[in-house]
């Protein structure tokens, strides 16, 4: 990540805290945990919430192809910057609340390999954690995993959010070298369960 981009990063979060959610962007110790948290297989990954890209950028050193990897960022001047620096991969201007319709408007119906997610989701309430998390297990065919950084302690997904979904969650990596430390989150639901 080069100054300039961090420097646009902090400039967002000065103007728009709780949208950004972050002064700076994820390092590359936390951007390669985030991509550890993939399970193997094939299949679309959808990343949200891609900022100025240092997980779109863990993710496809750790093998995913370009052509299955999909982000979706809300913000213009960051999609910009997302589209120019990989010019391979999908970027989607649009808002992940409306993760299904604009995954369904690309018209492939794609596997869903896993979605990974920057998406400031402390601050939200569990009406919209819970708005997101459906439609991910929607597209990941009942199941997740939904990937998910965090800087707190605590998982950032609410506790009757999860038992809403019937979700279990695994902290898989904590970051301590990273700005502020973070830990990295797994969420996923057992297909038997009835939800
Ligand atoms: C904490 S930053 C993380 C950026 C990047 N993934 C990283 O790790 O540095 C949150 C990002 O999510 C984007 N974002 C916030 N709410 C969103 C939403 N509802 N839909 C899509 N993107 C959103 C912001 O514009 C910002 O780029």
């Amino acid at each position: 990540m080069n100054t300039k981009a961090e420097l646009v990063f902090f400039a967002k979060w000065l103007r728009a805290p709780f949208r950004v959610a972050s002064v700076t962007p994820s390092g590359a110790r936390l951007a390669r945990a985030m991509a550890a948290g993939l399970p193997d297989g094939e299949g679309l990954v959808i990343e949200l919430g891609g900022g100025t890209g240092p997980v779109t950028q863990a993710l496809l050193e750790a093998g995913v192809a370009p052509a299955d990897l999909l982000v979706i960022e809300r913000d213009r001047h960051f999609h910009r910057l997302l589209s120019q620096r990989f010019p391979g991969i999908s970027v989607l201007l649009g808002d992940a609340f409306d993760l299904e319709s604009l995954v369904e408007a690309r018209g492939k119906r794609d596997s869903v390999r896993a979605i990974v997610s920057g998406l400031p989701m402390v601050p939200m309430g569990a009406k919209d954690q819970l708005r997101i998390l459906r439609q991910a297990l929607a597209l990941t065919g009942g199941r997740g995993p939904f990937v998910q950084f965090s800087y707190g302690l605590a998982s950032p997904i609410k506790p009757s959010v999860k038992a809403d979904l019937g979700l279990s969650s695994r902290c898989v990596a904590q970051v301590w070298r990273n700005v502020p430390p973070a830990r990295v989150w797994v969420y996923e639901r057992d297909p038997a369960t009835d939800h």
